[in-house]
């Protein structure tokens, strides 16, 4: 008979830890309902105690579905109170504590003498710390889950040493990261079957694994983890998350759903809505999909050559394992335009995984009105960016309220720009390097801002195809040593270039207080 894999989706958390990928809590709470449609089974909602914001964002979060919702603790009293404090409004929640356990962790992050002035002395700091963290968060909850960090390069003797504690103090879920995408797929399987050879209470905690994709075998690691006796996967949408990322839900489930005839394991997931859910991470987070990324990707069901396109018109098996409506690509694109009505709007972003509320469609119905005049041809992908703008419009701290630009072949290009910020405007001009280097010059001068900013990356894309198709453009902007990313779309590619700009200082100005939070605590711990 097959068994299930549970689906632990931690986009929010650990996803959002990917350099620039910043989210505000509207567009984490709009997530997560998507989540809720795409059926996860577990969503890691943040980590509450790194700053406000992400506690505001776990809490709305928890009142706002119906799955289990988990946030992130260190193993200290003070991150599994505020978890329990985000999570209280759950049906169902479940606290995550971690805490290192390789020697480079032990020696590194835990050198101080006061965890032990050896190896050995240090290890069983550690695991007390561990068995003390679930036995208090079990005070909270029954459903605790423990991930030794850096488990794929943990002494196995050691790691199943704690293991075998964390499960007596009452973990109910054990999670095995591979921290820094270090193993192989064959090595981490072993380590799998080890563990379950090696722990005598093992059968009483699900076994769970978290992998990074720093060698690209994220996935690979996670599927022979499965085959070993994993029944949780730790993954993200788009495989977004630290460095090279997490291990991408996408491929993880359509691997075990296309190739059920070799695998004995599903999923709860409706497949259906993947690309609803992909399109909206990217969305929001700024984080473009690359073209030839498996299952989401522009080209995961283009077919270019002519021998297999022939071969496609044949047979569509002749070149296809899977069909693009399985995962929610649908080809029957409708097209609105000027005179759709509301209903027609509000159906169609229904159907993209958006919920708009009645109060909220007047501002929306006028947006799409104005994108209306100006092409004649409204297509889902407009829809999207019409969305992800509001949602960074619902908490910008900046807003752009006006811009102007001179430019030619033998004039300096020059910009002015009105900003509108905490219901203040400041108005400035600029000239630059071109009109894009005028807008931004003139953003920086009219909000008076000082913090070193270096411009990383810059990029226009078209929306949508077409004489009328927006410009989507996507900038990284590296502040004070951290990097956030802004996205601006609109039929301009100048406007669309100041919006994203603001996007990226106002994620600037939204994690401020977190990076403050996280100096502080880093050092506690
Ligand atoms: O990669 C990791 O080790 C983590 C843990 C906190 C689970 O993200
Ligand atoms: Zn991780």
């Amino acid at each position: 008979m097959n068994e299930k894999v549970t689906i632990f989706d931690t986009t929010l958390r650990d996803g959002e830890q990917a350099p620039g990928a910043s989210l505000n809590v509207f567009e984490k709470v709009e997530i997560a309902k998507q989540m809720e449609r795409l059926n996860v089974d577990v969503i890691e909602a943040g980590f509450p105690v790194s700053s406000q914001a992400q506690f505001e964002a776990v809490q709305r979060i928890a009142d706002s579905v119906n799955m289990i919702v988990t946030g992130l603790a260190r193993t200290v009293d003070a991150d599994i109170d505020s978890c329990q404090r985000a999570l209280n409004g759950a049906d169902r929640f479940r606290i995550h504590t971690f805490i290192g356990t390789s020697d480079i962790h032990l020696k590194g992050k835990f050198g101080a003498d006061r965890y032990g002035k050896s190896l050995e002395k240090k290890r069983n700091t550690i695991l007390n710390m561990a068995c003390e963290a679930v036995q208090y968060s079990k005070t909270f909850t029954d459903d605790v889950e423990f991930s030794p960090e850096d488990a794929g390069r943990t002494d196995i003797g050691y790691l199943a040493e704690v293991v075998e504690a964390v499960i007596s103090a009452g973990a109910t879920t054990i999670n095995i990261p591979d921290t820094t995408g270090y193993t192989m797929p064959e090595e981490f399987g072993a380590k799998i079957a080890e563990l379950r050879k090696r722990v005598i209470n093992i059968d009483q905690a699900v076994i769970s694994v978290h992998c990074h994709n720093d060698l690209g075998l994220a996935v690979a690691n996670s599927l022979n983890a499965i085959a070993n006796g994993a029944r949780q996967v730790e993954c993200t949408i788009n495989g977004i998350g630290e460095r090279a990322g997490n291990a991408s839900m996408e491929e993880i489930v359509m691997a075990l759903d296309v190739r059920s005839n070799y695998w004995n394991y599903y999923t709860n997931i409706k497949t259906e809505e993947i690309y609803n859910t992909s399109r909206m991470v990217s969305g929001f987070t700024g984080m473009l999909v690359q073209p030839n990324k498996a299952i989401v990707g522009e080209n995961a069901f283009a077919h270019e050559s002519g021998i297999h396109q022939d071969g496609m018109l044949k047979n569509r098996d002749t070149y296809e394992i899977m069909t693009p409506e399985s995962v929610g690509i649908r080809n029957n694109k409708i097209v609105l335009g000027r005179h759709s009505g509301r209903h027609g709007l509000s159906v169609r972003f229904k159907a993209l995984g958006y919920e708009v509320t009645e109060d909220k469609m007047d501002y929306y119905y006028e947006r799409f009105l104005d994108l209306a005049d100006k092409k004649k041809e409204i297509y889902d992908e407009d829809l999207r960016i019409l969305m992800g703008d509001k949602a960074e419009s619902e908490q910008g701290f900046y807003t752009l309220d006006y811009l102007h630009v001179n430019l030619g072949t033998a004039t300096i290009a020059t910009a002015t720009v009105r900003i509108e910020s905490e219901g203040k405007t400041y108005e400035e001009s600029a000239t630059g390097d071109g009109p894009v280097d005028a807008c931004f010059r003139a953003i920086n001068r009219a909000i008076d801002f000082q913090s070193q900013t270096r411009l990383e990356h810059y990029q226009v894309r078209s929306v949508t195809a077409g004489k009328g198709a927006q410009g989507e453009v996507t900038v990284r902007l590296k502040i004070n040593g951290s990097a956030y990313t802004g996205k601006g779309v609109s039929t301009d590619t100048i406007k669309a270039s100041a919006k994203s700009y603001l996007q990226a200082l106002n994620h600037y100005e939204a994690m401020k207080d977190m990076n403050e939070v996280f100096e502080t605590i880093s050092e506690t711990v």
